[in-house]
């Protein structure tokens, strides 16, 4: 059979059957302990700023993602503050805590970029305690960002993509432990979605199963439009094998490279990063399997 007419088949034999997108939720038993908000403010802005935090409102109202591939759609990042019909006010935190570590909505639907599995207990507290906090960021807000909508690949690609199980288990950070803290943050903060092969064969259970693990290479968008592949992150001289802690910190939280040239979009800046933490993320890429990639 010709190619092209396999592919058009198994569009519209998906389409026809009905992606998985949209799973049975199940309700957790989840109480919020007493979290630490300024702490959730923080994570917040690292782990889902990038995509819903809107610069010029200053709040979690979202935006529009410009740079995933136009083939998957146009995609949205929803409005995350407290009004009840454009934001996520009717979420009970236990649906928050939900969504957050299966990529499952509160009406079912699956949403896999914001799948954190391994989210430990204390900051998905403390991200679920902020966003139901009095702080102006998540106050109600009624701008409407715009509406996703996948296009026939995208939702061909999501019903590949699997929501998780709820891990009811205590989960702890490891924050003693340098190593261990920067595979959890290279897991929580998504390095590993941009930085690996390519966004369809990622693992997020076990994040160091993904295909190119912090490899690079991945194809996105910078604001202009143009393509643009992710560098490798690995030990290896097409990697970060030469670079210092230092230059590695600055290029995270500033968005200078090692060459002094700025770090674009939609590579996101990390501020709020603490130098432990830049150094738990630096130890722990030194420690990976170099992969040999240059990316140009
Ligand atoms: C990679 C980008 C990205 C990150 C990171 C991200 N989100 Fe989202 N989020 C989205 C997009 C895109 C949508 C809209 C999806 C849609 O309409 O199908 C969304 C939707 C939502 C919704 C609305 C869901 C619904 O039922 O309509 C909530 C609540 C939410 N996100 C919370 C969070 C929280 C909390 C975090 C951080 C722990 C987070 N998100 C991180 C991209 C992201
Ligand atoms: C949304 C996708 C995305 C995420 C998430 C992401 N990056 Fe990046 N990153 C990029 C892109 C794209 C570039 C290349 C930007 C350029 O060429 O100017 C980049 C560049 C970098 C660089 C500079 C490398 C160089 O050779 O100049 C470092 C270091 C880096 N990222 C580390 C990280 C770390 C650590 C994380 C997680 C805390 C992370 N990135 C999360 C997309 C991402």
């Amino acid at each position: 059979m010709d190619l092209k007419i396999g592919t058009l088949l198994a569009v519209v034999t998906v389409l026809a059957t009905g992606c998985r997108i949209h799973y049975k939720t199940e309700k957790i038993d989840y109480k919020t302990a007493s979290a630490d908000v300024g702490e959730g403010k923080r994570l917040t802005m690292l782990v889902c700023g990038s995509c819903h935090y809107n610069f010029e409102t200053k709040d979690f109202s979202g935006k529009q993602l410009e740079d995933s591939p136009k083939f998957l759609g146009k995609i949205y990042a929803a409005n995350i503050t407290q009004h009840p019909g454009l934001g996520a006010g009717k979420y009970t935190p236990g649906e928050l805590a939900y969504l957050v570590r299966t990529g499952i909505g509160r009406t079912g639907r699956l949403m896999p970029y914001m799948h954190r599995p391994n989210m430990a207990d204390e900051d998905l507290d403390a991200i679920v305690a902020y966003l139901k906090s009095g702080d102006p960021a998540v106050r109600p807000s009624e701008r409407n960002p715009g509406k996703t909508m996948y296009s026939p690949i995208g939702r061909l690609g999501l019903s590949f993509t699997k929501g998780g199980k709820y891990r009811g288990d205590s989960i702890q950070k490891p924050k003693n432990d340098p190593v261990l803290l920067g595979k959890y943050l290279v897991d929580n903060l998504a390095c590993f979605h941009c930085h690996s092969k390519s966004f369809t064969s990622l693992d997020v259970q076990t994040p160091e199963r993904s295909k190119g693990f912090m490899g690079g290479g991945n194809k996105l968008r910078d604001a202009a439009g143009k393509k643009i592949r992710t560098p490798n992150l690995t030990p290896h001289a097409t990697g970060m094998l030469n670079w210092t802690e230092a230059e590695f910190r600055r290029a995270v939280t500033e968005g200078i490279s090692k060459d002094n040239s700025v770090v674009s979009y939609p590579m996101p800046l990390y501020p709020e990063l603490t130098a432990a933490e830049t150094s738990a993320i630096y130890a722990y890429l030194k420690t990976i399997p170099p992969i040999d990639n240059k990316v140009k």
